[in-house]
Formats: structure tokens, sequence, C-alpha cells
């Protein structure tokens, strides 16, 4: 199995609810897809950029990251790590998304205070980190 963690610049434009609107059918296709090909993972949204880790095995999780890479909604797809894994991370979420609870400043302050709110500089461990966190948090609610 393999892990890919990247970031990337939101192309979508709007207003906060059509931008949300198109993370949900973003999120729809994902946990479709993801399901049929045993891709799990979790998405991190702000107005400005994307972050997602994705893992499953290498041939699915490529065939998936492939389509990911040239979906239009979004660019600038930066890989900050990809390794083989034996474990999953996010083993129960298809696609878990952060961000449905809290505002943007409250589920990115966490993460982003070092790095002026730029998803994409941020590190592969600071994301894997602040997603587990978050998403344990949202399991709880
Ligand atoms: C930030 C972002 C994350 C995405 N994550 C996934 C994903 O995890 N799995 C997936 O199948 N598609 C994902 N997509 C959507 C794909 O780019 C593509 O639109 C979708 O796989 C097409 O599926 P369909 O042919 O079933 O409609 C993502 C798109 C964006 C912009």
């Amino acid at each position: 199995m393999q892990r890919i963690v990247y970031a990337s610049r939101n192309l979508m434009e709007g207003s906060e609810e059509e931008k949300l609107q198109g993370v949900q059918q973003i999120l729809a296709a994902a946990r479709r897809n993801n399901t049929a090909a045993g891709v799990t993972g979790a998405l991190i949204f702000n107005s400005g950029g994307f972050a997602q880790v994705l893992e499953g095995s290498s041939h699915e999780l490529a065939e998936i990251f492939e389509r990911i890479q040239c979906d239009s909604r979004h660019t600038d797809v930066l890989v900050l790590d990809h390794c083989s894994i034996s474990e999953r991370i996010f083993p129960d979420w298809s696609m878990g998304f952060i961000g449905t609870n809290t505002g943007d400043e409250l589920m990115f302050g966490a993460i982003t205070q070092d790095s002026g709110f730029d998803v994409s500089r941020l590190a592969a461990d600071e994301i894997l980190a602040a997603m587990q966190r978050l998403v344990l948090e949202e399991e709880n609610l």
C-alpha cells in the first residue's frame, strides 16, 4: 500500500456557500470512487486551497490521483509525501472531510499559524497530524 499527501490551490469561484457546494460534489464522487477502489483518506478545504491524504494499493491510488491532478477545480498540485505504508491512518474513511463543523479560521488555525495560511507550505507530517486530530474530533461529535 502507498500513501500520497498533497496540497493544491483552489480554482472554484463564487460565494462561500457555492464553494462548499463544490466541495460536496467533490466529496460525493470521492466517496463513491474511493469505496469501490478501496482507497481511504481525508480532505481539508479552505478558500485558498486543499490538502488531501490518499491511501490504498498503488494501482488504484495512481489511477485516482491521475484523475485528481487533471481536475480543473484546483491547480498547482504539490506532492508533499509519497511513501509505502503497512497500515492506514484512515481505515474507516473513504474520504473524511474536515471543516463541516468549524469555520475556516478555526479549522485551519491549528495547522496554518506558522505558514501564513498557505496549506502548500505545510509539511506532510503536520497535515497528517492535524487531520488525525480533527477527524477524531469530528468522530466524537
Ligand atoms: C481537491 C480534490 C480532491 C478530489 N479527491 C478525489 C478522490 O479522493 N477520489 C476521487 O475519485 N475523485 C476525487 N476528486 C474528483 C476527481 O478529480 C474527479 O472529478 C472524479 O474522480 C470523477 O469521478 P466520476 O467520473 O465518477 O464523476 C477530487 C477532486 C478535487 C478537486
